[in-house]
Order: structure tokens, then C-alpha cells, then sequence
């Protein structure tokens, strides 16, 4: 198969492990040419699991830098790194979120406290903001940004709680920037994957009734896959998707579209 993103260069943040969504988007990037540099947060022993993560995908010398998204400081200091390395890059992979997962519980949103409501919003939809920005200087032919989200913005899942509300602050943040990067043509889409057994979904309260329920409702009568989100975001991040930006693509066995 021709390597869609062959010559591109884009960066991809960030791994935890070789479950995470942002592996699996880096590994079929990198199946089809791309060039790809890490973020990881900046946590003991994060950055030794992420090169082992790496090593696994056939990367032995990756381009690592620490970013938490929670710091502007940091975010800037990324991109410094990366654009020294890099020179220009063509794509972004916003990969990450954060909330309290002590109100991850069903039955727990009556009782989110003021600063886990403000620490979600921050890490999980604010930072697409942050990595936009400064990613935009580097990106002077422009490109494309992704980001992750999940159905829980527009419907109230049990347990998804405060990440819903994150989640719908993503979604209207990337078309917001969506409008205003067309210029450069940078576009930014979003996709919204169906429940993944990655170490964040781990944290949601009811995660084994969203795999089940799945199975049960969906179309295809089956649960997605990390590499079917990787699929996509090839599609997304290379040329193909030239004419599509401000956009959310669902990658969840269909499920978002039964009402029964
Ligand atoms: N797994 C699912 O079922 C699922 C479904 C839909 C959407 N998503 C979304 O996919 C994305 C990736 O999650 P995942 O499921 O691969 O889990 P994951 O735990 O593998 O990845 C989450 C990443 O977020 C990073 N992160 C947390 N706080 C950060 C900070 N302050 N600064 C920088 N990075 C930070 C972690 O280090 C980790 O690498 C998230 O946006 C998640 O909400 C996941």
C-alpha cells in the first residue's frame, strides 16, 4: 500500500503505553511514512514506558520531549524542541485527557467539585487550544490537528460524568479553531471512538456495561479496536481528507447512530 503520509512529519502527544489510542495513531502514521516526535507527561518512569512502547512499534531512536498540557511553560518548551528538531511539521495528534477519577462514578456528577470541574476542562479541552497555537508557527504550510473524543459530549453516559462536559468543550473548541486556522490551512477534526481498553477508560465508572452494551446495540455488534481509530486518523492527518475540517468522525462499531 502507498504510504499516505509519506514526507510528513507531525507530532503526537501522548503515549502511555502500547494500548493507548495515540500508539495505535502513531503506528499506522508511521506504517504510512510519516515522521513522528512524542510528547509524554512529565511523570516518574513515563518516559522509560514510552520508549519501550515505541521499541515495540520498530521506533528505537524516537524524538521524546516531556509536555503537560496543564502548563503553558511546558506546552511552549515542546514546541520549541520539536520545531528545532523539525523545522515545520504537518500534523498534531491531541491524544490525552485528565478528570479526578473519584467522580468517575455513576452517580457522581451532582457532586463535582469546583476544581475537578476546572483540572478536566483544562487538561482535556483547553490544551487542544494550547497545542493549536503553538503548533500553528511551525506548521507554515499548514496541516492537520486531531484530537480524541468520545459520545459522552452529547449524550449523558452513566459514569462519563464531568469528561462528558470536557468532551463537548473539545468538540466546540476544535470547530472554533477549526474557522479561524482555515486561513492557513490548517484543519482540525475530531474522532470520536468508541470505548478502547486503554488505562484511562479504566478509570470510568461503568466501562464493562459501555463494552457490553456495544456488543449488544451497535451495528456492527462489536467493539472497536485501537488500531481502527489509527485507520481513521491516517485518514484524517494525509490528504485525503484535503476538503474536511471542523468535523467529528465517528469510530464506534456505529453505535452512536441507534435510538433504541
Ligand atoms: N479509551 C477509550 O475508550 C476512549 C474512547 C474515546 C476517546 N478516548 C480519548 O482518547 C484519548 C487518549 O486516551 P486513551 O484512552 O488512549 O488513554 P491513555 O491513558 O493511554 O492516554 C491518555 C494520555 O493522556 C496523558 N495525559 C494526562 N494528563 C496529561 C497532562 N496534564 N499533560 C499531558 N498529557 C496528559 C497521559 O499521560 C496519557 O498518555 C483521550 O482524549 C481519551 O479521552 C478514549
Amino acid at each position: 500500500m502507498a504510504g499516505l503520509l509519506e514526507g510528513k512529519k507531525g507530532l503526537v502527544l501522548n503515549i502511555a503505553n502500547d494500548r493507548s489510542i495515540a500508539w495505535h495513531i502513531a503506528n499506522n502514521a508511521i506504517k504510512h511514512g510519516a515522521t513522528c516526535g512524542f510528547g509524554y507527561l512529565p511523570m516518574e518512569k513515563m518516559e522509560r514506558r514510552v520508549r519501550k512502547s515505541l521499541e515495540e512499534m520498530g521506533v528505537n531512536e524516537p524524538w521524546l520531549s516531556p509536555c503537560d498540557v496543564g502548563s503553558d511553560d511546558s506546552i511552549d518548551a515542546f514546541f520549541k524542541a520539536a520545531g528545532d528538531k523539525f523545522g515545520t511539521i504537518d500534523f498534531v495528534v491531541h491524544s490525552l485527557a485528565f478528570a479526578n477519577k473519584d467522580y468517575l462514578a455513576i452517580g457522581k456528577f451532582l457532586s463535582t467539585p469546583r476544581d475537578v470541574f476546572r483540572q478536566a476542562l483544562d487538561i482535556s479541552a483547553y490544551s487542544l487550544i494550547g497545542l493549536a497555537r503553538a503548533a500553528a508557527p511551525i506548521m507554515p504550510n499548514g496541516g492537520s490537528i486531531i484530537a480524541m473524543t468520545y459520545l459522552g459530549s452529547e449524550k449523558a453516559v452513566p459514569g462519563y460524568n464531568v469528561m462528558g462536559v470536557a468532551k463537548a468543550a473539545l468538540e466546540s473548541s476544535m470547530r472554533y479553531l477549526a474557522l479561524e486556522l482555515g486561513e492557513k490551512k490548517i484543519r482540525v477534526n475530531t474522532i470520536s471512538a468508541g470505548p478502547v481498553r486503554t488505562l484511562s477508560a479504566m478509570a470510568v465508572g461503568g466501562i464493562d456495561e459501555m463494552f457490553a452494551h456495544t456488543e449488544r446495540k451497535a451495528p456492527l455488534k462489536r467493539n472497536i479496536d485501537g488500531d481502527e481509530v489509527g485507520k481513521t486518523a491516517v485518514y484524517l492527518l494525509s490528504d485525503l481528507s484535503s476538503g474536511v475540517t471542523g468535523e467529528n468522525i465517528f469510530v464506534d462499531s456505529g453505535f452512536n447512530i441507534v435510538g433504541l
